[in-house]
């Protein structure tokens, strides 16, 4: 009991046990808070130059293998074949219809079976069921989220950054394959989380970014399903220019950091957005996926958001280095700094409170 329980008050708290690091009861127990949850899939401008694109991800995310087309409306589509199960699309395409590369089995681009060579003679067929599945799909400001079975409230998971900084047209960003990364690491998906939700470590592990960032400032805000840290800039020049109606209005903001339960982190800089998804590959093996949506090309090396391939490769070094800590037989908890940790705190709240 003791393992799955964290003190509601964080002076009180011992932060979340190693076996939810290690123990892969618990790791087959919260993929399946994965399955129930909205996904960040792409920005609407990913469809300039194509009308498919596959998420390969999904399958590790929701246990669904998933193609978004784009017809009149974008349709959230299974890319896996009705006749016998060979995935459809395997990269970013244009194309007229879907086309298995199996046996030839076609689908238009609202998933509806449309012909079969060699099943002239079959009996009640085509039905329903040959047609594409279809998942949810969500949109704000041209973000697309999907989820697997609608279980949560779309308003109520996108509310905090629509309040926060729903001033900031992120409609017109523009997707930039320059800035795609995929990160494989030696590490639980949680530790990476843990890592990325406080600013405690930027003065003994971001040299570079330590000087670009006030360490006094940095402010972490919790709300009910993720978290808001807002790095401030000790110059005047690399923060954002902010709006009346923004409620930062006034002060030098550098980034903002919005982590959303379990694994989705949006990184917005002055040039534009950095997308982070945690994809939990094993109990101690995640992929880390970049994407970037750019506003402000010019701004794209300056500030917080400069180097991020930097920032990127000390967190993983320390993250690594904490899977194998953790992994001791010596240690299973410690403690929060009440001041530095709020983040971490929740994070490891609202895992425990999923898990029930
Ligand atoms: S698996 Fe697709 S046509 Fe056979
Ligand atoms: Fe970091």
């Amino acid at each position: 009991m003791a393992k799955d329980f964290i003190h509601k008050d964080i002076k009180f708290a011992k932060t979340l046990h190693s076996d939810y690091y290690i123990d892969s009861e618990k790791f087959s127990r919260i993929k399946k808070i994965f399955h129930k949850k909205w996904h960040f899939a792409i920005h609407a401008s990913e469809f300039e130059d194509s009308n498919l694109i596959p998420l390969g991800r999904m399958g590790s995310l929701m246990n669904e293998e998933i193609v978004l087309s784009k017809t009149s409306d974008i349709n959230p589509l299974s890319n896996v074949c009705t006749h016998r199960g060979m995935l459809l699309v395997n990269k970013k395409c244009t194309l007229p219809r879907i086309n298995c590369p199996y046996h030839g089995r076609k689908f238009n681009l609202e998933g509806k079976f449309q012909s079969m060579p060699k099943f002239e003679t079959v009996e009640n067929f085509p039905t329903v069921e040959d047609n594409l599945k279809k998942f949810h799909l969500q949109e704000w400001k041209n973000i697309l989220f999907l989820s697997k079975n609608d279980h949560e409230n779309f308003h109520d998971f996108i509310e905090f950054l629509e309040k926060r900084i729903g001033w900031m047209d992120i409609e017109n960003f523009s997707f930039e394959p320059s800035k795609d990364r995929s990160h494989v690491i030696n590490a639980n998906w949680a530790l990476y989380v843990d890592n990325y939700l406080e600013g405690f470590h930027i003065p003994f592990v971001h040299g570079d970014l330590n000087k670009i960032i006030e360490n006094e400032s940095y402010k972490t805000e919790l709300f009910s399903n993720g978290v808001l840290q807002i790095g401030y800039s000790k110059s005047k020049d690399l923060c954002f220019e902010l709006p009346e109606e923004s409620p930062d209005f006034g002060s030098n903001v550098a980034a903002y950091y919005f982590w959303v339960f379990p694994n989705t982190m949006f990184n917005f800089y002055p040039w534009g957005l950095s997308v982070n998804i945690v994809v939990p590959l094993n109990i101690e093996k995640t992929e880390v996926i970049y994407r970037g949506y750019v506003k402000n090309p010019h701004l794209t090396s300056e500030g917080a958001g400069g180097d991020l391939d930097k920032v990127e490769i000390e967190d993983q070094e320390v993250v690594e280095a904490v899977q194998l800590g953790l992994s001791s037989d010596s240690y299973s908890q410690g403690r929060y700094s009440p001041e530095k940790e709020t983040g971490v705190h929740h994070f490891h709240r609202l895992l425990i409170e999923s898990l029930k």
